[in-house]
Parts: C-alpha cells; structure tokens; sequence
C-alpha cells in the first residue's frame, strides 16, 4: 500500500515521483525527448532541465506533429478557491514559455462551479474570486492575441454543449472509480469533471478543427485526463496530451505540498514583504544544521531545505543557484544567509507581481472568451 495520495482534492504523504508514473501509466520526459524539444524551442526551460515538469503522455507526437507542420493548443486552468499562491504560478510560468516559443493558442479554464460545489463557498464568492485570480494570471504577462480565459459559469452555452458529449460515454462507474465519488457525493460534483474535460476538444467546437491539445499542470490533475483520452476519438479529436510537474513545497516541509489550507505554508501573491520575510525566517524548514560549528563543519542537506528547492523554482541562472547549493552544503553559508537571499528573490518577484496586477485588472477583457 503506498503511503501517499494524489488526487484532484487531495495530495498528502511524501509523494514518490516514480510510482506515480507507473501508477498514472505516465511516461518520463528522458533526454531524447528533452533534445528534440530544444531543437525546437533552441533552449530549455529551467522547468525542464531540472525535471520540474518531469512526466507526460503523448508529448513526443504532439512534437512529431509539430515538426511536420501542424500546430496543437495548450489548455490549464485554476479553481478559485481563495487567493493565489507561489505554487499555482509554476504551470502557469510554464505554460507561458510553451506558448511563447510554439507561438501557439492557449485556453484558460476557471473553474467557479467547481470550488462553488466542493468548498463551503457562494457562487458570488467563487465568481469574485475568479476575476481576482484571472488578475494574477494576466499580470504574468500572457500574450492577449493568443490567450482565451473563461469562467465556467458564463462560458456554459459553449461548454455544456462538450460536457454532455464527454458525460454521455462516461458511465458512472468509471467516474466513481476514477474520481473516488461516493453515494454521499452531490450530484453536481459528480457531473463536474466532463466540465474540466470539456475544453481538451474546445477549438473544434469553435470551428477551429480537431487540433490536438496539450495540457501543462501539475500532477494532481491527472484523473481528469485519462477518462478525457478515452472519450476523445468518439468526440473527433486527438487523444489530449499531458506536461505533468512536480509539487512546489510547503514552506513547512518537503512533505506536503504548498496549500492554501494551511497560511504557514504558503506565500500568497498579495503578500506584503515583511510578511513574507517573517514566513520565510520563522517557518522555512531548514536542512541546516542545529549550531553555527555544525553547520561550518558538515553544511545543510539541500534535499530537505526548503530555501533551496525553492530557489530552484525561482533563480533561473543555473551557475547563480549552483553556487548557493555549494556554499550552502560544504558550510560556507549558514541557513539565515539562504533565508536572506530566498526573501529577497521572492519580494522582488512579488513586487513587480503586484505592480502588474493594477494594471491587468483594467486590461481583463482583452482575454475573455465570452458566447
Ligand atoms: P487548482 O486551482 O487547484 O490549481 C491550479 C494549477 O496549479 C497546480 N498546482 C500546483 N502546482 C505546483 N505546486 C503546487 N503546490 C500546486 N498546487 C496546485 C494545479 O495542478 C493546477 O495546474 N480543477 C483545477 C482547475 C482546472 C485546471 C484545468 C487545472 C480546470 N481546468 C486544466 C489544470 C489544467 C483546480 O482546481 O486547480
């Protein structure tokens, strides 16, 4: 029995990369796969270099196509849930790049009807937070010609007409299975994942052809991808294909993944600089060691020091964060010098962040998909 969990509404335990890949019949990005992407794209995302993004299915024929001509799409989303945090920035940073370098169309789904049907929310709660978390998503500078964003609740003339035909060859069995609904489930959850499903087969809807789709996001949104595939050829398209990432890590620990349920163990993107100063002193886990001779002696495990992974997530120059990880492991630097040096890397992300949400809250429309 393993001893961790990874669904859609819950992830706990250690989470073991590897077993994930055999038990969601994934496969592993390899080198190959990495080479034929940078031929492509001429250079590779740190993401990928460092396995961040670390599994997928079908990348190499979406890339296959490519190669011959034919473009893809890409497809994430967001369930606004509350405000967002570091973690749900890293398929998006992501996403952007692919769409960057592919110059290809994204779709961005928000999933209002979702957290409304599963959080102890009203539609109205859920519905602000949309637009509040849609802010978070342009701020990060998404190109509005190429990037089509809509809330499930107003974009529902379109979806449901998918959704239906996604619901109608899935039999409640397999959505029992696959998603883990019981009899005490309400029924409107039960019905949501052909809503999730649903944009894999967009573009054909809006006569765009059965473009094969891509979709970067973190692991835990598996489940909705493999029902998807099986329904795709009875919905005319190509079976949608899959970037999975690992888990940006809870500040507490390597343990947990970051979540907004627990405010310790995030950095929200509202957050003020000393906020973020006192979370990262007093709650980073520190792979350090207890007294400043120890640590001058036998320096800090950079497997479980939060600082560190987290500055794989955000310091992009490779010599930059390999010159961190040497100071820090052999003891030439002590743990509140890579505290120091984590706090400020985030702020001055923050602070620009921040500064790009002002104006990205004017700027909504140019990215709504509306019928
Ligand atoms: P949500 O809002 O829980 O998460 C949004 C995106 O962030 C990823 N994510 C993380 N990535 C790295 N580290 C973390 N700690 C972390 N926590 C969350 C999620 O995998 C997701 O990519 N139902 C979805 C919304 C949705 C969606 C989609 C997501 C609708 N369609 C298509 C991805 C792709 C949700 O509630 O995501």
């Amino acid at each position: 029995m393993d001893e961790f969990k990874v669904t859609p509404w819950e992830v706990s335990g250690k989470v073991d990369y590897n077993k994930l890949i055999e038990r969601f019949g994934t496969k592993k990005i390899d080198q190959a796969l990495l080479e034929r992407m940078r031929r492509l794209t001429k250079d590779l995302h740190p993401y990928l270099t460092r396995q961040v993004f670390f599994s997928h299915r079908d990348l190499d024929v979406v890339l296959k196509k490519y190669e011959d001509g034919e473009k893809f799409f890409l497809y994430t989303g967001r369930g606004p849930s509350g405000g967002m945090h570091m973690g749900h920035l890293v398929p998006l940073m992501f996403t952007k790049w692919l769409q960057e370098k592919f110059k290809v169309d994204l779709y961005i789904q928000i999933t209002d009807d979702e957290k409304f049907l599963m959080r102890d929310l009203s539609l109205e709660e859920t519905h602000r937070l949309a637009y509040d978390n849609i802010a978070d998503i342009i701020a990060l500078g998404f190109d509005p010609k190429r990037t089509h964003i809509f809330v499930n609740t107003e974009y529902a003339k379109t979806l449901y007409k998918i959704a239906i035909k996604v619901a109608r060859n899935i039999t409640t069995s397999t959505n029992k299975a696959v998603f883990g609904f019981t009899d005490s489930s309400n029924m409107g959850i039960s019905f949501f994942p052909a809503m999730q499903m649903a944009p894999c087969f967009l573009p054909k809807e809006l006569g765009k052809g059965d473009m094969q789709c891509l979709v970067p996001a973190a692991i835990d949104q598996d489940d909705y991808w493999r029902p998807a595939r099986d329904v795709a050829a009875k919905m005319g398209c190509p079976k949608p294909a899959q970037i999975h990432s690992k888990f940006f890590p809870s500040l507490l620990g390597m343990d947990a993944k970051m979540s907004s349920s627990d405010p310790r163990s995030s950095i929200f993107l509202t957050d003020t600089p000393e906020e973020v100063k006192k979370k990262v002193m007093r709650y980073a886990f520190s792979g350090g060691r207890d007294t400043v001779e120890e640590q001058r002696k036998l320096g800090a495990d950079l497997e479980k020091d939060i600082s560190y992974q987290w500055m794989r997530f955000f310091e992009e120059d490779d010599r930059k964060l390999k010159r961190i990880g040497d100071d820090y492991s052999s003891g030439k630097m002590l743990t509140g010098e890579i505290k120091t040096i984590l706090a400020d890397r985030l702020n001055a992300f923050l602070k620009s962040h921040q500064k790009a949400r002002g104006k990205a809250k004017g700027r909504t429309e140019k990215f709504m998909l509306r019928d």
